[in-house]
């Protein structure tokens, strides 16, 4: 196991609640907020870069999980364009934290291998400090292969920063105005392609906070009081009990199969694609 998986132990009375929970529908794509590592800072007397380190450890707890559990999808929301707002001294605690975090994934490659995980990082990496970038492209790049578990982490992300360099791309490679533009190649072009079936949110804010607005408009939501250093698995089950006590009592939501890309989309889908990794690389060697 690895610092990015924990090596969480189960209880014999845990153990039975999981079983007991795979009877049911399992959701395939869980995307979490983890919200509240200050406010567990404060009332806990420790700094404030504490709150976030133990909000990771919770992640990786998380992790685990849903690997035991059956999920094949995390996606986290780590750091927002928003949080670029805080004081400068969190904002550099909260750049060395993930920095060391993604060193320590790229030493634990094997170990992730072994379990399966994928990462990507979805958001505007540009904006990131030069150091975290080369960590995290690197990363993204190592684990292109691994299928077992997809870990989404949005950094330096807000869903609006998105749409808009998702459009400026698509208006910069339509120069012949041959693509049409519509919801499917909108939605091919985002860094995201799957929804989640289940959305998570501690600390008792009941808002989306421009995360994932597209890919989570059919989504169930989860809004628990609890902060999220303090989650634990049962309250990770309560989530997901929530899922299936909601999805039992409604037909499938989720949108209807999307209608085939044209030829010409396809092309600039491509081309865009291309044009991504291409950066990824360059990102990656720059250290
Ligand atoms: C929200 O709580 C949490 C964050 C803004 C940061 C979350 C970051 C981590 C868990 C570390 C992630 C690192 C990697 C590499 C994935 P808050 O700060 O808004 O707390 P509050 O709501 O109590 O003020
Ligand atoms: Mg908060």
């Amino acid at each position: 196991m690895t610092s990015w998986i924990s090596e969480y132990k189960y209880s014999w009375l845990e153990k039975i609640a999981i079983n007991v929970i795979k009877c049911g529908n399992i959701p395939n794509h869980i995307a979490i907020i983890m919200d509240g590592n200050r406010r567990f800072a404060r009332s806990n007397n420790i700094e404030k870069i504490d709150g976030h380190t133990k909000g990771f450890d919770k992640l990786a707890e998380c992790l685990k999980w849903s690997l035991d559990i059956g999920i094949k999808e995390v996606t986290a929301f780590a750091f927002s364009i928003e949080n670029f707002k805080r004081s400068d001294k969190e904002i550099e605690d909260l750049m060395t934290l993930a920095t060391y975090k993604f060193e320590e994934f790229l030493q634990e490659n094997d170990k992730l291998k072994e379990n399966g995980v994928r990462l990507r990082v979805i958001g505007d990496l540009s904006l990131l400090p030069p150091k975290l970038q080369v960590v995290v492209s690197k990363a993204v790049l190592e684990t292109e292969e691994n299928d077992k578990l997809f870990l989404n982490i949005a950094f330096a992300y807000t869903f609006r920063n998105e749409l808009i360099s998702t459009v400026q791309k698509i208006i910069e490679n339509n120069d012949s105005h041959t693509c049409e533009i519509n919801e499917e190649l909108i939605g091919s072009c985002l860094q995201l392609q799957s929804t989640p079936d289940l959305l998570l949110r501690t600390s008792g804010e009941n808002r989306l906070s421009d995360f994932l607005m597209w890919q989570l408009s059919s989504s169930t939501l989860y809004f628990t009081n609890i902060l999220w250093p303090q989650v634990n698995i049962w309250n990770f089950l309560a989530g997901i009990l929530h899922y299936q006590l909601i999805t039992s009592n409604s037909s499938d939501m989720r949108p209807n199969l999307k209608v085939p890309l044209s030829q010409n989309s396809q092309h600039m889908l491509a081309t865009i694609n291309a044009a991504k990794k291409k950066d990824l690389i360059l990102m990656s060697q720059n250290g």
